[in-house]
């Protein structure tokens, strides 16, 4: 079982707080405006994957967004490195962690200027266990894929390189991928149909032996994506970062979603269609195994442990399960 995260210290500008005392004012920019930029980290048996990355992409939003954090990214590192530290030995040796980052502008002032920070910003830092459990059976059997009604916010208004915490067009567009099939992962086009992202990952799709992925003119630049072309390159798979549609997904032989959590999340329907024969594709395995051997552990095989656990126990105390699904 997932353990539990309530001795988890969270730190916020310059301190660390037991989760329920870590507060942040209501009239920060954060609540007020969504105006956050952020990091999702995670570790592998207990060490951060490319904390290094995460971090100069945090530090390329919050230049982009004119946010002042008041540390430099030496001393970022410090202080998440301090947070993992404090809160790992809470953490059972088979399981892992988020190491999340959220900046605000700090305290806003109803109506007043934005490009004024008011107040020094809001750094807040934490972890939470890495619960996989949602994912785990797509890494066997793929996932299904949707693309919502709604498109991704084009990078005129806003560029989808900054990582930022203002989601309510991903949100709102992934409950629509949710009426089609609760449990489908969404996949945003752009404004013209081009294939973009999910509101948590990147996408591929693998033609003829060709890896291709969408540019980040309206995607994020994944430290996943980067790790998937990586380990395409050390594999000899060739790759492309190109414009592709639905159709191109219709008619591929393998797709897959990369996260920073699941790392990679096999697609084997697209809108209703099988991918090729609806099986997870050899290209996508071999990335995934890749992935493993490259962080030494069974990325997928903690996965299917976690859910082990969880229909374990649900099938110890079926009251708490028929609760759960009562509640929602
Ligand atoms: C909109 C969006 N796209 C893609 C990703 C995947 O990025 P990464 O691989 O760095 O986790 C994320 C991660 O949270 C995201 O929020």
């Amino acid at each position: 079982m997932p353990h539990d995260p309530s001795k988890h210290l969270v730190y916020i500008n310059g301190e660390l707080f037991p989760p329920d005392e870590a507060k942040i004012s209501v009239f920060d920019s954060a609540v007020m405006l969504g105006d956050t930029v952020t990091e999702s980290t995670r570790t592998f048996r207990h060490r951060p994957f490319k904390l290094d990355q995460h971090l100069d992409r945090l530090y390329k939003s919050l230049k982009v967004t004119r946010i002042d954090p008041g540390l430099s990214q030496a001393e970022m590192k410090e202080l998440t490195l301090r947070v993992l530290q404090a809160n790992l030995p809470h953490v059972p040796p088979d399981e892992d962690v988020w190491i999340v980052h959220n900046i605000s502008r700090g305290r806003s002032v109803a109506g007043a200027d934005p490009t004024k920070q008011r107040s020094q910003a809001t750094v807040i830092a934490f972890t939470q266990p890495m619960i996989l459990t949602d994912w785990a059976r797509f890494y066997t059997e793929g996932c299904h894929a949707v693309t919502p009604m709604s498109r991704a916010v084009p990078p005129q208004s806003l560029d989808a390189r900054i990582k930022n915490r203002s989601r309510m067009a991903y949100t709102l567009a992934e409950m629509e991928v949710k009426l089609v099939d609760p449990q489908a992962q969404g996949i945003l086009l752009d404004l013209d149909g081009n294939v973009a992202e999910n509101k948590g990952g990147n996408f591929f799709i693998v033609s003829e032996g060709v890896l291709k992925t969408p540019s980040t003119r309206s995607a994020l630049a994944g430290i996943s994506r980067a790790t998937a072309l990586e380990l395409a390159a050390g594999l000899g798979i060739p790759a492309q970062v190109v414009d592709f549609q639905l159709y191109d997904i219709y008619t591929a032989d393998e797709a897959f979603f990369t996260s920073t959590p699941y790392c990679i999340m096999p697609a084997t329907r697209i809108n209703g269609l099988p991918v090729s024969d609806g099986r997870v594709g050899g290209v996508t395995r071999r990335l995934l195994a890749a992935w493993s051997d490259l962080v030494g552990m069974d990325i997928a095989g903690q996965a299917l442990r976690q859910l082990a656990a969880v229909e374990t126990a649900q099938s110890l105390h079926p009251s708490n399960h028929t609760k759960k699904h009562t509640d929602g």
